[in-house]
């Protein structure tokens, strides 16, 4: 009796500790250089675990992992974990200067990643200089044990990865690019699952290749890894569906091609429903301009049919809209709407505390005399969010809110922007043109319903802006082109069913609504999801403070943040 009584004081003791969170995984990731072959050439890239893309974490919703970041690359690097939200732990967000110092070379720090409302597909990056272009992979995230998922059970899945590789060290790429103050180089190549396929020089033999059974149900859980560029995808023969966007579940939306910006992930359902043979998946490039050039390569897979059929029958390829369609674009963008059933319910803010306009624009600098300046007609390029270029401070943002260090960010971010003006319109006074460069912060109140109104502008270069926020997701409840109207454009919104995003893409001369409700407090970056507009400054970030309960507070810090100097 007394024995086995003890037995069950045990079992529930060890059982309590799992649920305490003794039971979290632990991962190991080992920041290093590796070397790598495409396009004819070898080259040492910056790797997780030597591995390109990196690994893939799996987990179930509502998990906490903690992932060891061993530094033994040549540069400080830090990890962040896109679209989690990190209830409370802004610690371990990542982004550098924002909400940590790097991780420098020799040294080590162990993130703690929060997983709570996320179910479908999100990705892990670097999150310091370029480094991303190479450290990054897929998160997989699996309803909770025992849940369904909302649509038919897949028979097998696979992370598809679109990258963008470039022949030069990617740390030269972004050198070269800030000390010219022009455009970036553009890359040699896209990638799927880091080969960058047949239509590349020396690449046929690496071609990754999907192994399909005909009537099996395949899940591609597709993420947009590249640095600079919207990426049309596309399976030939093959409708996709898409049951899930950044990590929520959408209505199913059958389409022939899918627009990705970088950042976004897409839960696809691809059935194996054809003639046993090969068909091409393939992605390239979404750009409407004509001032400025761009990889217009086109990156291809190979999905492969078991069974016997003539092999030597090249694989057909999908069909992709010309890089300039913006009508197709946001056909697909624009289609996306939350599932929105009992299981899996929206909750999207009815009306507003905290409304802001953003304008998102290209800008330039006069040039100064000891500076090289190969931007339009001798300036140097750069980017903003509401005229406002952010610079980043020495120390992070989040390091001087918590310990309140003077002097490190101001807190006047505009609401509005400081001047009206015809946003898209063709031709634009010069003078416009130069920002406010500063490191301004957007202070929210716990727990305030916030809009954004994100619009572009025509200043130097009118483009799509793929714009993201990390530690929530919002919902996407408008889109329109032109310049966003407060008296004809709110009664049009979506309430009912807007998609649950991460990203959203802006598009070009257009604004997006997006709303979310601020309770988790914390710092957390907003930016551009290309890099060239980032390195330019097009970023902002929001403090949400503290609420009143405990369970409405920042958690501390860990024992151990990487230092700043
Ligand atoms: Cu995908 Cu700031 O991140
Ligand atoms: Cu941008």
């Amino acid at each position: 009796m007394h024995f086995s009584m003890y037995n069950l004081f045990i079992i529930l003791l060890f059982s309590s500790l799992l649920q305490c969170g003794m039971s979290h995984t632990h991962y190991k990731f080992i920041v290093k250089e590796a070397t790598y072959e495409r396009l004819c050439e070898t080259k040492n890239i910056l790797t997780v675990n030597g591995k390109f893309p990196g690994p893939t974490l799996k987990v179930h919703k509502g998990e906490t992992i903690f992932v060891t970041v061993y530094n033994r690359g040549n540069d400080n690097i830090t990890l962040h974990w896109h679209g989690v939200h990190q209830p409370r732990n802004p610690w371990s967000d990542g982004p550098e200067y924002i909400t940590q110092c790097p991780i420098k070379p020799g040294d080590k720090f162990r993130y703690k990643v929060i997983f709570s409302e996320e179910e479908g597909t999100l990705w892990w990056h670097a999150h310091s200089d370029w480094s991303r272009a190479t450290v990054h992979g897929a998160i997989f995230i699996y309803p909770r044990p025992g849940a369904p998922y909302p649509f038919p059970l897949p028979d097998y899945e696979f992370p598809i990865l679109l990258g963008e590789w470039w022949k030069e060290d990617i740390r030269k790429v972004l050198q070269e690019f800030v000390a010219s103050g022009g455009l970036p180089r553009d890359s040699d190549a896209y990638t799927i699952n880091g080969q960058p396929g047949d239509l590349y020089p020396c690449s046929e033999n690496g071609t990754y290749t999907l192994k399909v059974k005909q009537g099996k149900k395949y899940l591609l859980r597709l993420i947009n890894a590249d640095m600079n560029e919207v990426l049309f995808f596309g399976v030939a023969n093959h409708n996709l569906t898409v049951v899930g966007t950044d990590g929520s579940y959408t209505k199913p939306l059958k389409r022939k091609y899918i627009t990705i910006s970088p950042g976004q992930t897409f839960d696809c359902l691809l059935e194996a429903n054809q003639d046993p043979g090969q068909y091409y998946m393939a992605a390239s490039a979404y750009i409407n301009t004509t001032i400025i050039t761009f990889d217009n390569s086109t990156t291809t897979a190979i999905v492969e049919y078991k069974g016997s059929y003539d092999k030597s029958i090249p694989p057909v390829m999908p069909y992709l809209p010309n890089f300039n369609d913006t009508t197709a674009a946001f056909d697909f963008c624009g289609t996306l709407r939350s599932l929105a059933s009992e299981e899996h319910p929206i909750d999207v803010p009815l009306d507003v505390d905290h409304k802001m306009v953003s304008t998102l624009s290209v800008n330039t600098l006069p040039c100064d005399t000891n500076q090289t300046c190969s931007g339009p007609n001798g300036t140097r390029l750069l980017a903003s969010m509401t005229n406002n270029s952010f610079v980043l401070p020495p120390i992070d943002i989040l390091k001087a809110y918590y310990y309140q260090l003077e002097g490190v960010y101001g807190e006047n971010f505009p609401d509005f922007p400081p001047l009206e003006f015809n946003y898209t319109a063709d031709f634009q006074p010069f003078y416009l043109q130069t920002p406010n460069r500063a490191t301004e912060v957007k202070m929210i109140k716990y727990n305030e319903k916030v809009e954004i109104i994100l619009q572009g502008t025509s200043l130097v270069a009118p483009l799509d802006h793929p714009m993201h926020l990390h530690g929530f997701s919002f919902y996407v409840v408008g889109y329109g082109f032109g310049n966003y109207d407060e008296i004809r454009d709110p009664p049009r919104y979506n309430l009912v069913d807007p998609p649950l995003q991460n990203t959203v893409l802006v598009p070009r001369n257009s604004w997006a609504a997006i709303r979310f409700k601020a309770n988790n407090p914390g710092v957390w970056f907003m930016h551009c999801h290309f890099e060239r507009h980032v390195t330019w400054g097009m970023e902002t970030v929001f403090i949400v403070r503290n609420g009143e309960r405990p369970g409405e507070r920042m958690f501390p810090p860990p024992n151990y943040m990487p230092p700043c100097c």
